[in-house]
């Protein structure tokens, strides 16, 4: 059978334009283990974007596998209103082991951008069921990105994404968010922070830095913080605006604002959660908790659809009352909390925690960093490098001491894509911005193989 053939008779992939599959048509993947992707001619590819960032712990991994297995010959699914199950309050049971103070309440959706969606909901509805029915916005970062139906996209600020939609949006204050590599203020933070005690969170490693940015988010809370609900941010890192790192000093300023002007901070923790940054989630580089945290990919370890929207008691208790006064929060997914997917999340933290994951990670971040630095910054291209915890970013332009860009319509990223593919290695890049955000379990000789091979399509895709 050609299965190639067979695909591109019905199937309109994600995030594609499908005229490219002519020249690129879709690989056929039959296995994976550990980093390493295999398609059916056993062809290996190195997966150094942790197949959408979502697969934390490897492929095929056998201790989430048996998991799995154990759960589904028990229970595959049941109804979750009214009705629970040992996996899932086992899972919230080990979350507040590791979530940051005040979060305790778990609502459970099938994947981040439904999770997104019943945050900017929850917040809303408190708003109106506390007095204050005036508070109907949303705010949200410049260059964000928060998945793809409607009110994800509405808070969204990648034009890429969101453009076309923009009559059918919800009306979004935007903020201009931290954009570290082209700072306004001439200061430069490439992703490295330092524990500051006089800030009592980590700081910038450009002790200059006090996010003097941050004023554009003043002015917007002076200007609608009354009539706004939530700001939803994705903390620390922007990662579909091209992998853009911001110091958690912006997070800490912007829970004192939200303080003073009764706005919920929502963090979604999609993308930077379970030790992406380095930390278990990213609010914990600013010692800050948000109001509501939105998760789902690398929770159950790329296993198995999920996503959860946790919040506060405080939250939680203004829908809690007689049922004729109609202040459930009435939102459901089918598949919310799903069983199998809780069983795949049991097993992810306790892998975390036994293996010491994240901790190993951190310590071979450093090499990642360091190697990537030595092979990419003579490139006359790389405009910067910058990276948080095993994620590293490339940022090629086309004029290093302006910052200008590459000529978007070259598609360079994405020509670096093909032949890094022909080579054996997944690399994703968003537009021009090379990225590596593997496994938290990839070892050095892969990290070693992974940047050559990166830095070889790079140097002939460019010429160099
Ligand atoms: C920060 C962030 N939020 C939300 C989403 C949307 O998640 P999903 O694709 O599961 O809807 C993503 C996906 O990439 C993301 O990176």
């Amino acid at each position: 059978m050609d299965w190639q053939k067979e695909d591109l008779k019905y199937i309109w992939h994600p995030c594609s334009q499908m005229k490219d599959y002519e020249t690129l048509p879709p690989i056929v993947i039959e296995r994976g283990e550990g980093i390493n992707l295999y398609d059916i001619n056993g062809k290996c590819y190195k997966d150094v974007i942790s197949s959408w960032w979502c697969n934390l712990l490897g492929h095929s991994n056998p201790i989430i596998n048996n998991a799995v297995k154990k759960q589904i010959d028990s229970l595959e699914h049941v109804i979750f209103a009214n009705f629970t199950h040992k996996p899932a309050v086992t899972l919230c049971q080990e979350l507040m082991k590791v979530l940051p103070e005040g979060l305790c309440k778990f609502n459970f959706a099938d994947n981040g951008s439904a999770a997104v969606e019943m945050s900017l909901k929850m917040s809303f509805q408190y708003h109106q069921q506390t007095g204050h029915p005036e508070k109907k916005r949303f705010m949200a970062l410049s260059d964000a990105y928060h998945g793809e139906t409607i009110g994800a996209l509405s808070v969204g600020g990648v034009d890429l994404y969101s453009e076309l939609y923009k009559p059918i949006l919800l009306d979004v204050i935007r903020i201009d968010g931290p954009d570290c590599y082209r700072c306004p203020y001439g200061k430069h933070c490439t992703g490295h922070w330092e524990q500051d005690d006089e800030l009592n969170c980590s700081s910038p490693q450009d002790k200059s830095c006090r996010c003097e940015c941050f004023k554009n988010a003043e002015e917007a809370f002076q200007k609608y913080g009354a009539e706004t609900a939530a700001i939803i941010v994705e903390p620390l890192l922007q990662g579909s605006a091209g992998m853009k790192i911001y110091p958690p000093l912006y997070l800490k300023k912007l829970r004192e604002l939200c303080d003073k002007y009764n706005v919920h901070l929502i963090a979604d923790e999609i993308a930077t959660g379970y030790g992406r940054t380095g930390k278990m989630f990213a609010f914990d580089h600013a010692g800050v908790s948000p109001d509501i945290m939105c998760l789902s990919k690398g929770l159950t370890g790329g296993y198995m659809p999920m996503s959860i929207a946790i919040t506060t008691q405080e939250i939680y208790d203004a829908f809690y009352d007689d049922y004729l006064k109609g202040k459930a929060f009435m939102h459901s997914h089918t598949y919310a909390g799903n069983p199998l997917a809780c069983s795949a999340a049991i097993a992810v933290l306790k892998i975390l925690k036994d293996e010491n994951i994240i901790e190993k990670a951190n310590r071979r971040a450093v090499y990642f960093n360091k190697i990537i630095k030595e092979k990419f910054l003579p490139l006359e291209n790389t405009g910067e490098v910058r990276s948080i915890g095993l994620i590293n970013a490339i940022e090629l332009v086309k004029d290093r001491s302006t910052k200008e860009p590459l000529d978007y319509t070259k598609r360079t990223g994405y020509q670096i894509y093909k032949k890094a593919l022909e080579k054996g290695v997944l690399l994703r890049p968003l537009g021009d911005v090379i990225y590596f955000n593997p496994p938290l379990i990839i070892k050095e000789d892969d990290m070693d193989f992974v940047t050559d091979v990166a830095l070889e399509c790079t140097k002939e895709i460019l010429h160099l």
